[in-house]
């Protein structure tokens, strides 16, 4: 089957809301990430315009370096746009200065990094319970009891991140962002250092987030498995959306990662 773009994702700017996306959980409109400059300068988002829905489970695939990550950190305000805007909501983040990004990242945002980002001074379960700390909001007993079941990491609560294995930091990561059962869950790979048992768990998790808590997934993968138990999948090309699959199945997602070649 041919995979087509779901024009709702991507012409949903006709509304009257400030970010111009109904009920999107994040909202990215022409936007522009230039790293470095002059003959260095790498265009790495280059007039990005793309909403995510609230309540949905959107997959981003693209070759490596085409601007997964990158897009994930501005779409999430971990980074700034160099042009164009960025919402959570209906929040323009350009409208916030750095404290107050922060606040708003803490109260709505879980994050799980490429690289995982685990501070190396915390034991795990120090690292799991961080955002909370922070926000000095206890997190939910038997959220972070079934989080810790999932990623079987019982056993490991006590070490610090250069004493577990890399899926065991990752594991973390994971369990970081989702133990606040944030709003929005923005996941870059999450499954990517892990044997196939523990990745559908966590796959199972992030669809039942969207279908019983309404929280919305945007997750970085490169695996067409992965990518299924999404509602869409966004590709990513040199820095632009290439198109969108809407209800992948394994076929429409290799199709087009084939067609794409990379
Ligand atoms: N801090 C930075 N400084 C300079 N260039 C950067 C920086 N971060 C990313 N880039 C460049 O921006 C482009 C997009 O990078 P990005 O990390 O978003 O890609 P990606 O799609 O996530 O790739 P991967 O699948 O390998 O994780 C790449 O060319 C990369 O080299
Ligand atoms: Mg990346």
């Amino acid at each position: 089957m041919q995979p087509r773009p779901d024009p709702t994702l991507v012409d949903r700017f006709a509304s009257t809301s400030p970010s111009g996306a109904d009920d999107a959980a994040a909202t990215l409109v022409g936007a522009v990430k230039r790293y470095g400059s002059g003959q260095a300068a790498v265009v790495a988002l280059d007039d990005v315009t793309i909403s995510f829905p609230a309540a949905r489970f959107t997959a981003v695939m693209g070759p490596s370096g085409s601007g997964k990550s990158t897009m994930m950190h501005c779409a999430a305000g971990l980074d700034r746009l160099s042009a164009g805007r960025a919402f959570v909501g209906d929040i323009d983040l350009s409208s916030l200065d750095d404290r107050r990004l922060t606040l708003m990242r803490r109260e709505r945002i879980g994050f799980v990094f490429q690289a995982f980002n685990l501070v190396p001074t915390l034991t795990a379960v120090e690292n799991i319970r961080l955002p909370s700390t922070l926000s000095g909001r206890q997190p939910d007993t038997s959220v972070f009891d079934q989080v810790v079941s999932m990623l079987r990491l019982a056993d490991r609560l006590h070490h610090r991140p250069n004493e577990l294995s890399g899926g065991q930091q990752q594991r973390v990561a994971v369990a970081r962002a989702l133990v606040t059962r944030p709003q929005v869950v923005f996941a870059d790979e999450p499954t990517g250092n892990l044997d196939t048992r523990t990745g559908q768990e966590i796959l199972g998790f992030l669809r039942s987030a969207v279908d019983e808590h309404r929280q919305s997934i945007v997750m970085v993968t490169h695996d067409p498995n992965a990518a299924v138990w999404a509602d869409h999948v966004v590709f990513v090309v040199d820095g632009r959306v290439h198109e969108v699959v809407d209800r992948p199945s394994a076929d429409s997602v290799l199709g087009v990662v084939k067609r794409l070649g990379r």
